[in-house]
């Protein structure tokens, strides 16, 4: 081992203290945990990328409003579970101002975060027709989703979207669909882990097949607005955040606030189920459920016993962002345009010192510089890159652990690097490189 930034006896002696068989395929979480320790021991700060946490402060109206309502005593109350109507409102006309659907404020839900959206649905799509038990996956996708089907013991079937862009996701889909097993399929748009964005054509071909086969699309637009290719801000203005929701009436949304509003901490989500399937009935769902409606049973089967709805001061302060972004008071896509300025610099040190983009197209186009981004390092699994590389002081996750067939690709996070951390970052790809180059 060379004189590496970190120095290699410390890296060792905490990896072997930390149990990890494999580094690189340790969760999100274990690497943020060994990274700390590392740093700690040695003193060197990490240029830190494994974890997808908002870098930004909170919206000041969201906080203002949530301390106003528990000012006002909401803390004592249960809020109603389908949400409270000020906020329901606010989501219906959010997604009619900024992606063009129109969809009842009845039909729009809060959720404790997107993590529980998922959970939910995935809780109810799986018991809608007795006869179909299995989730399919476009992956890459978000490891906890597929921990979420571990724990509920649910089927699902993934597979890995690089080589199915444009005309070629039609035939791929048709092969799961026509088996007949699959109720629904999840993506999340712009990608996380690898910052693709399903382009219009795509998004129809999803549409269409949903239509023809009968199946629910989950679209979790985790980060929404975040294409910074488009400027989707403007208030009832094209272009809209593009979606399925064009081409179908079969779908539930997941918007998350975390990253979007950088409210993560408050734990609040919004799922927006079409009014088409929030008004279905599935004979089938009385198996499980005292009522057959799908909306009802969201409410009133799933999310009740999760949770028993959402906290309610944090609902107020949901409400209060979404009405300023929804009269145009507030721009929330403007103040995270940083992650994507970020991005463009970091892909370009990388490129630089060796290393590819690994999920670098959206069909012909070059992907948006966003939340995330995904590299490789030529002769390097990504397993091994990624140890390798905690020798130099930067940390990621391997794409090995998102469903990904690339197993070369690693993902880097681009929320937590300061802007005062780039020359830092420069000199230790450099010295990767200079040590690894064949
Ligand atoms: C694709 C995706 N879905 C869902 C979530 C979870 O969102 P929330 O914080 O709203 O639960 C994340 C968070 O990183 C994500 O990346």
């Amino acid at each position: 081992m060379k004189n590496t930034p970190v120095p290699s006896q410390i890296v060792k002696e905490k990896i072997k203290e930390s149990g990890l068989n494999a580094v690189g395929n340790a969760s999100i979480r274990e690497i943020k945990k060994l990274v700390d320790t590392i740093e700690q021991a040695s003193g060197v700060e990490f240029i830190r990328m494994e974890m997808g946490i908002p870098g930004l402060p909170p919206s000041k109206i969201g906080v203002d409003a949530q301390v106003e309502a528990l000012r006002k005593g909401v803390a004592a109350k249960y809020p109603d579970i389908q949400g409270i109507p000020e906020l329901k409102q606010e989501i219906s006309n959010f997604v009619k101002n900024f992606m063009n659907i129109n969809v009842s404020p009845s039909s729009c839900l809060p959720t404790v975060g997107s993590m529980q959206g998922g959970f939910a649905s995935f809780l109810t799509l799986s018991r809608i027709h007795k006869d179909r038990d299995t989730t399919l996956f476009i992956d890459p996708g978000f490891p906890v989703h597929m921990q979420q089907h571990k724990v509920l013991d649910l089927k699902f079937e993934s597979f890995d979207v690089y080589d199915f862009r444009g005309e070629k996701l039609r035939e791929k889909l048709e092969s799961y669909f026509s088996k007949g097993h699959i109720h629904s399929v999840l993506y999340s748009n712009p990608n996380n882990p690898s910052w693709i964005c399903f382009t219009e054509k795509e998004l129809q071909i999803i549409g269409e097949l949903a239509n023809k086969y009968d199946i629910v699309i989950m679209e979790d637009l985790a980060y929404f607005g975040m294409d910074f290719r488009k400027d989707f801000s403007q208030a009832g203005k094209p272009p809209y955040q593009h979606s399925v929701a064009n081409f179908t009436n079969n779908y539930i949304l997941f918007i998350s606030s975390s990253k979007a509003f950088s409210y993560a901490g408050e734990r609040i989500g919004m799922m927006v189920i079409s009014d088409a399937l929030f008004n279905r009935h599935f004979p089938d769902l009385k198996r499980y459920y005292s009522n057959d409606l799908f909306g009802h049973t969201m409410v009133f089967g799933t999310l009740y016993p999760l949770s028993s709805g959402t906290s309610h001061s944090a609902q107020f302060a949901l409400a209060a962002m979404l009405k300023a972004a929804n009269n145009g008071s507030f721009n929330f896509v403007e103040a995270v345009k940083i992650y994507g300025k970020k991005a463009a610099l970091m892909k370009k040190l990388f490129l630089k010192h060796g290393f590819k983009i690994v999920y670098d197209k959206d069909e012909e186009e070059p992907i948006a510089d966003g939340f995330y981004f995904t590299y490789s390092y030529p002769g390097f699994s990504g397993v091994e890159l990624l140890e390798k590389m905690i020798y130099y002081g930067i940390s990621a996750i391997s794409l090995d652990i998102t469903g990904s067939e690339r197993h070369e690709g690693i993902r880097a996070c681009t929320s937590l690097i300061r802007m005062d951390q780039m020359e830092a970052l420069e000199e230790r790809l450099k010295r990767f490189d200079a040590d690894h180059k064949a």
